[in-house]
This record gives C-alpha cells, structure tokens and sequence, in this order.
C-alpha cells in the first residue's frame, strides 16, 4: 500500500528506443506525492512517451518504475487503477453531450447507477460545466473542452494524474481556469500531478519541481528558482537620480543598454551581491547618487534554450 512517505512516482535508468531512435536515454526521477512535477522539453523531446509509459500505455525497454505505490511491470493493473491520464489529443466523444462523456466513463469503471450520477452532477459543478452539460462536445469551446476531458479523467477519483500539455491552444484566460483547477486538484484533493507543457510559464506557475528533457535525458531538474539560477542572462537595472550623476557615471558602469530619457541602465549579470557592492561603492565614490535598483532574474526561457537543443533526427 503506499503510504504518505513513498513517492507518487519513482524511475531509474528509464530507456525507450523506437527501432534505431533512442528516444530516452536513462531517466531518473522521483516525485513526491501531493506535488506538482513538471516536463519540459522541445518538440520530440519524448514527453508524451513517457508520460504512455508511466501510465502503463507503452512499455518500457529497461528501467525500474514504481507508480502510486506499486511496481509498474509486475502490477500494472494496480497502478491503471490509481491514476488518470488526460493525454495529449483530447478524449472526448463530439458527438456525445458532456454528461454522456462522463457517463461513459463512470460506466467503464462501474461506478454504479447513483454513485455515479452523484459524481458526474459533482463534476458537472466543479468544471463549470452544468449548464453546457446537456449539449453535444462538438458544440463545446477549447477550454470547455478541456475540462470536460479533465473531469472525464477525475470520475474514477486518481490519486495521480498525468496532464500532456492541458493547455496547449487555450486563450490566456482559458488558461488560467486551468491551473486553478490544477491547484485545486492538489490543494484540497492531495492529488500528484505530472505535468507537460510547451509553456515555461506554466510550469513556472504550477510546478514544485521542473525537469528539463534534451535529447533523451534529463539536462536540469529542480524548482523553477533553482533552474532560473543555473543560467546567465539576468540583468541589474539602475536608475540615477539626476541627469548629471547619469552623464558622468553611464559610460562606465559595464552597461549593455542605456536610457537618456529616463535616466536607466541596465548591466547584464546576475546580481550577485560583490557585483552590487562594487558597482555601488564605485558610483559612491563618485557621488554618484541612485535613485532605484531592480535585479531582474532570469525567466526559463533562458534556461530553456540555453540547456535543451534540437532533437536529432
Ligand atoms: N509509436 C512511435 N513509433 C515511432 N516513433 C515514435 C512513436 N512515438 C513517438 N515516437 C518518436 O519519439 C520521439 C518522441 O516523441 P514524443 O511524442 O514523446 O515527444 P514529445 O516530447 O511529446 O513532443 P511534442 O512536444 O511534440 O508533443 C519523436 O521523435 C517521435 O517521432
Ligand atoms: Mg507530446
């Protein structure tokens, strides 16, 4: 049984080949339950394969995998059991009405006649769904869409829920309805979440962990803040108090951009604290007066196109 020690998935040494193409190349991963952990990588990359062999939908060439608990070779029905997947291509039924796309599924798992019905009016409500229920999905928008494939894969109350790019082609707005769903799904229902996304902010956002895949490994992993940290491309911006302090001192600072107007520069780097020191200490003993400092982090699109390439082919 798993307990709330044991992580909600562990990997090691995680190898697929598609007939010459190694398309991962040992993994290793842990993700503790009840968190959001986050895939990123370029097109190709292999998420999507490992999100089919996690969930048991593809086979694995080597590698030891427990999810929820058990061993995913020798029990893959434990773990089916125990977890949802909404996969990449969406697995609603046009054709069907949002209330018969959960039906179908409370059907599959044999929820039974009430239980049932009691869970689908609860997601209905949950996914702001209700009042669309009753109409076919072909009617339905992309973010409906969406989460109505969401609640599909909650009818058989997961423990751990694999999301292949959730928001991929929703509106900002849409979007944001996602990941409040998603926090939700972990804040109030413990739920683990593994995450997809082409979207660096969305994992920025959502994710307690993120790792980065490049050609078939894992180049990064950590939390947003600790892969921000591991590329350059930060900045300090300074602001002079007045035009004279800026005329004198501009030139000389290292500055990459300089603003005339309003009296800004902005020096590349990360801010460590002896740069500051120094650069503050030099523009004091010029008297050199600053109105305002901002270090600007990295985002991870640096970290993204600094630690992942093009797939090969
Ligand atoms: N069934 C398959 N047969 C042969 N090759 C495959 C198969 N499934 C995936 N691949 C190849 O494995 C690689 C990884 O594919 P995958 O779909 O996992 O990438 P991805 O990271 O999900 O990409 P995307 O961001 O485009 O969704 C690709 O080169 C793909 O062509
Ligand atoms: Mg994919």
């Amino acid at each position: 049984m798993p307990t709330g020690t044991n992580p909600a998935i562990s990997v090691t040494g995680l190898r697929k080949s598609y007939g010459s193409h190694r398309v991962l190349d040992g993994i290793d991963l842990t993700i503790p339950q009840g968190t959001v952990f986050s895939l990123l990588g370029p097109n190709g990359a292999g998420k999507t394969t490992t999100v089919q062999i996690l969930s048991t939908l593809v086979k694995a060439d080597a590698g030891e995998i427990r999810v929820a608990g058990h061993d995913l070779a020798e029990e893959p029905d434990k773990v089916r059991a125990a977890i949802g997947v909404t996969g990449q291509f969406s697995a609603v039924d046009s054709l069907l009405t949002g209330e018969e796309n959960l039906r179908l599924m409370a059907d599959l798992l044999h929820l039974g006649r009430t239980a049932g019905r009691a869970r689908i009016r609860e997601l209905l409500e949950r996914f702001d769904l209700t009042d669309a229920a009753r109409k076919p999905a072909a009617a339905y928008s992309g973010g409906m869409r969406r989460r109505l494939d969401l609640a599909m894969t909650m009818v058989g109350t997961p423990r751990l829920i694999f999301l292949d790019e959730p928001t991929t082609g929703l509106d900002p707005r849409s979007r944001r309805t996602m990941w409040q769903i998603v926090r939700d799904l972990v804040e109030q229902d413990g739920v683990t979440i593994f995450l997809t996304t082409q979207y660096l902010e969305e994992a920025d956002e959502l994710a307690d962990r993120i790792a980065l895949l490049s050609q078939g490994e894992l180049v990064a992993e950590g939390t947003p803040q600790e892969l921000k940290r591991l590329v350059p491309g930060g900045h300090i911006s300074v602001r002079f108090a007045d035009a004279d302090g800026y005329r004198r001192a501009a030139p000389h600072v290292g500055a990459t951009s300089r603003n005339d107007a309003t009296l800004t520069v902005q020096i590349p780097g990360t801010g460590g604290v002896r740069t500051l020191k120094n650069l503050l200490e030099r523009l004091d003993s010029q008297a050199v007066e600053v109105a305002e400092l901002t270090v600007h982090g990295p985002d991870l699109d640096d970290v993204f196109l600094t630690l992942t390439k093009e797939p090969s082919r």
